[in-house]
């Protein structure tokens, strides 16, 4: 089948080229585009064993675990792939101490493609590219990456830098110590987004190394981005960069990189339920942490702790050792349409004081020490550019551990 493929591929290739040579230098554009758009197309689209239709339109293409395209990166041609993590953190709030299940959801969060089948073990979900995906991009080096640096830099005095990017975020955070990883449980919303180039996102982030140009992070959590995914659906993302979103990273496994191991879970694939204003509450876990034993970031997700996979160690410079600042929040970008403030909106649309039910939130966030348990963040401290906008406000209490509530609508009367 991979020999019949390529061999029609060629042929194409063949065709295009004719039509390349005969056509005018408009029509030299597009097909250029064209081309380099299903040369792309190719390189992230493995041969699946078997394919689901999502009724959200996605294709969920089954993958031999040993083809996803982690293993087109050159240094990982001899990596062997880890099944499982040697260690796993500890701590005060793990899933069987906490009723996490208990809590708001005990209807588990799902992915929209399962209602349609599975895939077996042995292979991985991954949500394919389509040709419309790519096109929605600004090219297709830019596809599946961030456009430049957006990460919240806490206490920045560069207001300039925060006008220009037109990403704003709410979010807490811990510095000033070395931490192996981050833990979370975010309540899952679908805020509307104003402008298709827009997105609203809450995730946590563990960064490494100072905010320059070579910025290390890693980031996990649920998004909203029309032009990454052509519709307004809530879904899981990942994102990983080693040098401040230039060179290296993406989104998911829209690059060699994450190694998955789950048969389970698709990257940004949508999930569900979703929470509604004055009723039912969904929630999402994460963890993130480092092995201490290979080195090797790995991911949980859900609340039956679904183990997703790892990042590699060799991917980064300052997380190859340790993480030296973690953040959890949201972030949307503004990109002022009519000079106005967008009305894109954050975690629920409302504002933190509203509290739960109403509010978005994250709660019992923790850290991993250095000896791989599960703590309370110590000095949570907040950040948002215009908290007339978005805002974040912390808490803890005996059930929630830390938590906070975020967000908000964007415009408003105090937010133009
Ligand atoms: C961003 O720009 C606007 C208008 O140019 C200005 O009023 C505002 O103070 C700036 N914000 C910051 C944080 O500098
Ligand atoms: C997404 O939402 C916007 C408004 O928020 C709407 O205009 C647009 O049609 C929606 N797109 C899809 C694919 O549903």
């Amino acid at each position: 089948m991979g020999f019949g493929c390529s061999v029609t591929v060629l042929l194409v290739f063949c065709l295009w080229g004719v039509l390349i040579s005969v056509s005018d230098s408009t029509r030299l554009g597009s097909s250029r585009q064209k081309l380099e758009v299903n040369k792309h197309l190719n390189r992230l689209n493995k041969a699946p064993i078997k394919t689901i239709e999502s009724p959200d339109g996605d294709i969920i293409d089954c993958v031999p675990i040993s083809k996803q395209p982690a293993f087109d990166h050159p240094f990982l041609k001899d990596h062997k792939i880890q099944m499982r993590p040697n260690f796993h953190p500890e701590g005060l709030f793990e899933e069987n101490k906490f009723d996490e299940n208990k809590a708001k959801s005990s209807t588990p969060i799902n992915q929209l493609w399962h209602a349609n089948g599975m895939c077996s073990e042995g292979t991985i979900p991954i949500r394919r590219t389509k040709e419309e995906d790519v096109l929605r991009a600004s090219s297709v080096k830019r596809y599946g990456r961030k456009k430049h640096r957006s990460i919240p830099k806490p206490r920045s005095a560069d207001p300039d830098l925060v006008n220009q990017s037109g990403h704003q975020h709410a979010i807490a955070y811990v510095e000033g110590e070395k931490f192996y990883g981050a833990k979370a449980t975010i309540n899952v919303w679908e805020p509307k987004i104003q402008q298709t180039n827009e997105f609203s996102l809450s995730q946590l982030w563990v960064l490494g190394g100072s905010f320059g140009q070579d910025l290390n992070s890693i980031e996990a959590g649920w998004q909203v981005s029309p032009d990454l995914y052509g519709d307004n659906n809530t879904r899981l993302f990942t994102y990983w960069t080693s040098d401040a979103y230039q060179a290296t990273g993406c989104y998911n496994l829209l690059c060699s990189g994450f190694i998955q191991v789950s048969s389970n879970i698709a990257m940004g694939a949508s999930i569900s339920p979703i929470s509604s204003y004055r009723d039912s509450q969904y929630d999402i876990s994460i963890l993130i942490w480092k092995d201490p034993k290979e080195g090797h970031w790995w991911m949980q997700f859900g609340n039956d702790g679904t183990v997703m996979g790892y990042w590699p160690s060799f991917l980064f410079s300052y997380l190859a050792e340790s993480a030296t600042m973690i953040e959890w929040g949201g972030e949307v970008v503004n990109s002022e349409p009519d000079g106005q403030h967008t009305s894109t909106q954050m975690g629920s649309g409302h504002f933190p004081e509203e509290g739960f039910g109403k509010a978005s939130y994250f709660r019992n966030i923790q850290v991993v020490d250095s000896s791989n348990n599960l703590k309370a963040p110590k000095d949570l401290g907040t950040y948002t550019e215009y908290h007339n906008c978005y805002d974040v406000q912390t808490g803890s209490n005996g059930d929630w551990g830390h938590f906070f509530y975020y967000g908000g609508p964007g415009k408003n009367p105090n937010c133009q």
